[in-house]
């Protein structure tokens, strides 16, 4: 993992956030090439939940929402993590921390990083939505939160959104947006942070059909997944057992992935049932009931849930394209993105400063930015360029040579099987956009 830590920021994927005040616990900032990956991963997600489904829509709601919307999800009384705390180093742990061997409070339990025994407190309950405060005066009627999914900007809106587009049920909302969470124990680099991006979509079905959407939603999502090239063996499925399950849910499966870490989750397929919406037409005393015109009969819907975390995501799209190889008795560091994926299509490369040769690649450069998103770098040797495209995982370099100033071809190297094809230049959109498709 630190390799890839390293790699992040070497090549402007994932900085620490204010690192020149050293650093803001868990907190990133995405760089140059990391906001291209993670937009690349958004962007397929919502052509596939929205574009290409007649039956999702879209939305765009609000972080901060009325406090009570997070009474009534019972985010206010539930959504906490039990907190141990290190009287002597001052460390703070979750009380479900697998370092913690034995039980906090005990005079025999050791602190994991200080190593005293009976320093670490009981547990106690900690909320883990971030507080703020609405308007100038800072008092307990002005707090509000920010959201810690984005869920539930989903059903608030659901009757909005089901009158403006004239869906039927089953239909869904998809919603992309941040979220943040208080966590206690967060780590991993971008695996667990405290503000971070979800990738949500609510779907509203009858009830009794639950069950048959919930499998539907599984595979689709399994499917999309493998679409994004990651390897089927690191990839597993978790049912919540009955302890696991959120105050909410009937059913849940995680999608887990093997990280360097160990098998995590990543993404959640949850069966909602009526609760969040019973809940708000509770509280808010507005009906959100659906009335299908056809029977009329009038029933909440049951919801289908398929919850995503962009970072998570893009997370396990940079594990999983981590290689290192050898060429030629040289270890070489490569990340085999799918050239959808990727955050630079191509590099361009005069081969050398002189020539006609710069003038040419310069012209192609220009040729190709309105296209794609292409790299110029004529600093260093050609091998050197080459291994940092690598590292950055761009799947083409276009090399402008001596021959091409006399026939106007290049050559077109391949991230991953290092061959090279001789194009000519005024193909070589065509023979990008080929590639690239996938
Ligand atoms: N609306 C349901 C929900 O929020 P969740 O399992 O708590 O369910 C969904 O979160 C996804 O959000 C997770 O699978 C994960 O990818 C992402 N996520 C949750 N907490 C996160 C955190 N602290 N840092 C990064 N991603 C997180």
């Amino acid at each position: 993992m630190e390799k890839l830590v390293s790699l992040a920021k070497r090549r402007g994927f994932v900085f620490q956030s204010s690192e020149i005040y050293g650093g803001l616990g868990s907190v990133w900032d995405y760089g140059p090439l990391g906001v291209e990956l993670k937009k690349n991963i958004k962007e397929r997600w919502w052509r596939s939940m929205v574009h290409e489904r007649e039956d999702i829509e879209g939305l765009d709601a609000a972080i901060l929402m009325h406090p009570k919307v997070w009474e009534a999800s019972g985010h206010v009384a539930g959504f906490t993590d039990p907190l141990v705390d290190c009287k002597q180093c001052k460390n703070r742990f979750r009380a479900d921390d697998p370092r913690l061997k034995g039980p906090p409070g005990d005079p025999n339990t050791k602190c994991p990083v200080c190593g005293n025994k009976g320093t670490l407190t009981a547990p106690r309950m900690f909320n883990l939505m971030f507080k703020t405060f609405m308007g100038p005066v800072e008092e307990q009627a002005a707090v509000i939160y920010l959201r810690p999914e984005t869920a539930q900007g989903i059903y608030v809106n659901y009757l909005n959104v089901l009158q403006s587009s004239r869906q039927k049920i089953p239909f869904g909302i998809a919603q992309i947006g941040k979220a943040f969470r208080n966590e206690i124990t967060p780590g991993n680099f971008i695996f667990r942070t405290r503000e971070f991006e979800q990738m949500e979509m609510q779907f509203f079905v009858k009830p009794g059909s639950d069950g048959e959407w919930f499998e539907f939603w599984r595979a689709e999502r399994f499917k999309w997944l493998q679409g994004l090239g990651i390897r089927a063996e690191r990839l597993r499925w978790h049912q919540h057992g009955k302890d696991e399950l959120a105050h909410y849910a009937k059913d849940a499966y995680d999608i887990e992935y093997e990280f360097p870490f160990g098998w995590q989750e990543f993404e959640g397929i949850h069966n909602r049932t009526d609760f969040d919406l019973s809940r708000h037409q509770e509280h808010s005393g507005k009906k959100l009931e659906y009335v299908d015109t056809a029977t009329n009969e009038r029933f909440v819907p049951y919801v289908i849930e398929t919850s995503a975390g962009a970072d998570r995501t893009a997370l396990v799209v940079m594990c999983d394209a981590y290689h290192e190889d050898d060429v030629e008795g040289e270890k070489r560091v490569v990340l085999r993105f799918r050239p959808s994926l990727a955050p630079l299509k191509a590099a361009v490369f005069p081969l050398v400063n002189k020539d006609g040769m710069p003038e040419l690649a310069r012209k192609l450069y220009d040729a190709l930015r309105g296209q794609f998103n292409v790299f110029y770098d004529d600093g260093g040797s050609i091998g050197r360029r080459y291994r940092r495209q690598d590292e950055a995982g761009t799947p083409f370099g276009i090399t402008v040579d001596g021959q091409s100033t006399q026939d106007g071809t290049v050559t077109v190297r391949d991230r991953d099987t290092l061959k090279q094809d001789r194009v000519d230049s005024g193909r070589l959109v065509d023979y990008l956009r080929d590639k690239l498709a996938g």
